[in-house]
């Protein structure tokens, strides 16, 4: 149920015949935004009054009189220079909220379905799953969810990277540096470990000549420091100049001890030494394998069919974990055979062209074209993914295509979506849906201390360890008088823990980095999961206590009545669950249904504490109270679940 449309469609009547356009005067009807001015609030006078040659107020005036809303509200105020405040009736409220409860939706309706593809988690794989990837995973999927939940029709598609460059690395490894009794043991593991040597050495070749040059630029950047100090305090510009120097000291300093981080860890690792001395230019080679892997060589075919399945197989593991499912799985590799057709279609239709050997296309609007064949006839990510647009747009037939993907793949899509609407996909709605860095404590790209990116499996288990800590600690469940058996607290943790990973990155606006701490996001105060989960499993253990039965079907045994303002408050947020569904799938932004279920999470607090349930002064009040859990139980359970969050029973 939405309200909203409902008293807009109430204006509209008012204003039809009266005015040009009714529908676009009704959507200056908002929430309003000081609870004094009502629930909300028409600002629809005042722009007409140059039109109708009047007065705000008289145009308000007149407009309310023309207005027929007494079902819904009580009578409207005029408030100078001529808003409209509308204040629901309690009575609508609560009935409102009573039919939402007997019905499995929450009242939510249905919309005109769109189809969706979501492209969203997309790894490349065969390398280690990081923190980063949790962005990408945790928004499609909700994303997913919520558009699902609405009633349009969504292909979930994890576009693997599963055809790149790392693969000609591990070719390579596997071909010389294999540890052959650790393959048998744990293939995953040595895969990664080959791919890891293949990268270090890569690094230490690239970063070795460089040393050097380096060292001069920290040396000079130090000198033109000290003179900078030196000068006169009086002297014009000094400030500037001392703090450009420093600036660029710390630049130095920091290219150097990267260049220094990058030759040391294989200088100090004889083993990594023989290797980076007995395979020079190593990138070249692994690029190499990577050439003859694209073009068909039967051996590396055969070890890409090896590793393949093995490192689907560990990824899979996590999302099972995660409870993310995808509809479809067409990795990079699946396209490769459409893309030379692609290219000569391209070409033929004059829509691309040669240039330097290469084919191109040249967009409007930007600088560079974009390559889709290089002169060595190799394909790039971008003709992957403009094969990848027409496999979809042929086999799905989207309304819109979605790409979760980190903002610094903003430019590529920008000229993957001009590109398409050249090549005349120009009705479907492309949108990157782009999101930030996910940052350790100290404000940089969140690493571990061994300075490589945190495996996803070791940060669940932590998380759920943490959670546990938290939720489970002893002297906190004997004074909430809870006894749990080990598997209840090993459940709950693992609610707790994976739904704060979840949460912290959701309840996030996804367009801004954050800082990743578990220790806040486990926590039972704050905007947090656990805080939720927290309220929902009060409700249950409330409902419990009354020993009644309150389901869809009961539901009309528990005529509900608004009483205190707590209450009201919290009847109305608990309708507004459709707006911040919708709300958050206008820009893709699931932090809006994040927000929306944290302000009820709190709001219920608030509730609980001004206003009795069970000692209610009388046995309706406690009737319609328990309804009120009930609600609330109902929406923040189905909202934390289209965030792909669960609840407990009992924590
Ligand atoms: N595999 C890519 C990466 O990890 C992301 C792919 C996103 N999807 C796409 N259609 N380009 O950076």
């Amino acid at each position: 149920m939405q309200i909203l449309p409902l008293i807009r469609a109430r204006f509209e009547q008012a204003l039809d015949g009266w005015v040009a356009e009714p529908a676009e005067h009704a959507r200056r009807i908002a929430v309003a935004r000081d609870p004094r001015h009502g629930d909300y609030q028409a600002n629809i006078a005042m722009p007409l009054s140059k039109s109708l040659c009047k007065k705000p107020m008289e145009i308000a005036g007149e407009l309310v009189d023309r207005l027929s809303i007494d079902d819904l509200c009580h009578p409207p105020e005029i408030a100078a220079p001529g808003f409209i405040n509308l204040r629901l009736r309690d009575e609508f409220l609560a009935a409102q909220l009573s039919a939402a409860l007997a019905d499995q939706r929450l009242a939510v309706g249905q919309v005109t379905a769109r189809t969706y593809v979501i492209d969203y988690s997309s790894p490349n794989v065969a390398k280690p799953m990081h923190v980063g990837h949790i962005r990408s995973t945790v928004i499609g999927d909700a994303l997913a969810r919520i558009l699902r939940f609405l009633g349009h029709q969504v292909i979930s598609d994890n576009h693997l990277g599963d055809w790149g460059t790392q693969f000609g690395m591990i070719i390579y490894g596997y071909k010389h540096f294999l540890d052959q009794a650790k393959y048998e043991k744990n293939p995953v593991a040595e895969l990664s470990r080959l791919y890891r040597v293949v990268q270090q050495v890569i690094g230490y070749q690239a970063a070795e000549p460089e040393l050097a040059g380096a060292t001069e630029r920290l040396a000079s950047a130090t000198e033109k420091q000290k003179r900078a100090d030196a000068a006169p305090a009086d002297a014009p510009k000094r400030n500037k100049e001392v703090k450009a120097a420093a600036k660029e000291v710390r630049a130095a300093t920091e290219a150097l001890s990267s260049l220094n981080g990058k030759v040391n860890s294989v200088k100090n690792d004889p083993q990594l030494l023989t290797i980076a001395q007995e395979h020079p230019e190593l990138e070249q080679r692994a690029q190499a394998e990577t050439v003859k892997l694209h073009q068909g060589d039967a051996e590396n075919l055969d070890l890409w069919k090896q590793f393949l399945p093995l490192s689907i197989a560990e990824i899979d593991s996590v999302y099972k974990r995660l409870d993310v499912r995808f509809d479809t799985t067409y990795g990079e590799s699946f396209y490769h055979p459409m893309l030379g057709a692609l290219v000569d279609k391209l070409s033929s239709s004059g829509m691309a062209v040669e240039s330097d050997g290469a084919t191109c296309v040249f967009l409007d609007d930007f600088e560079a074209p974009m390559i889709i064949r290089k002169r060595d006839g190799a394909f790039l990510y971008a003709t992957t993914d403009l094969a990848t647009i027409e496999y979809r747009m042929e086999h799905f037939r989207p309304d819109a295509i979605l790409y979760v993907v980190d903002h610094r793949q903003g430019e590529h899509f920008s000229k993957i979506f001009a590109a398409a609407r050249a090549i005349g996909y120009d009705q479907v709605e492309l949108q990157h849906v782009s999101f930030g860095t996910v940052l350790g404590p100290d404000g940089r790209p969140f690493k571990t201390r061994s300075g490589t990116v945190v495996g996803l499996d070791t940060l669940l288990d932590e998380a759920v360890e943490r959670a546990y800590q938290v939720v489970c600690d002893p002297e906190r469940l004997q004074k909430a008088g809870l006894e749990m058996t080990d598997e209840e607290k090993r459940q709950v943790a693992s609610t707790v823990g994976l739904g704060a990973i979840k949460y912290a990155d959701l309840s996030h606006n996804r367009s801004s980095d954050y800082k990743f701490d578990i220790d806040a996001m486990v926590q039972l105060e704050g905007n947090t999961s656990a805080y939720i989960q927290y309220m929902v499993a009060r409700t249950k253990s409330i409902i419990r206590k009354s020993g009644m039965q309150l389901t869809e079907k009961t539901i009309d045994r528990f005529p509900l009545q608004i009483t205190q303002p707590a209450e009201r408050k919290l009847a109305l947020q608990l309708l507004q669950f459709e707006d911040a569904l919708h709300q958050s799938i206008e820009e893709y932004y699931p932090s809006v249904l994040a927000g929306y279920l944290y302000d009820v999470a709190k709001q219920f607090a608030t509730f609980f504490e001004q206003c009795h349930v069970l000692n209610a002064s009388s046995e309706d009040l406690k009737i319609s109270r328990l309804a009120i859990c009930y609600a609330t139980a109902r929406v923040l359970r189905q909202g934390l679940s289209l965030l792909g969050i669960d609840v407990v029973e009992r924590m």
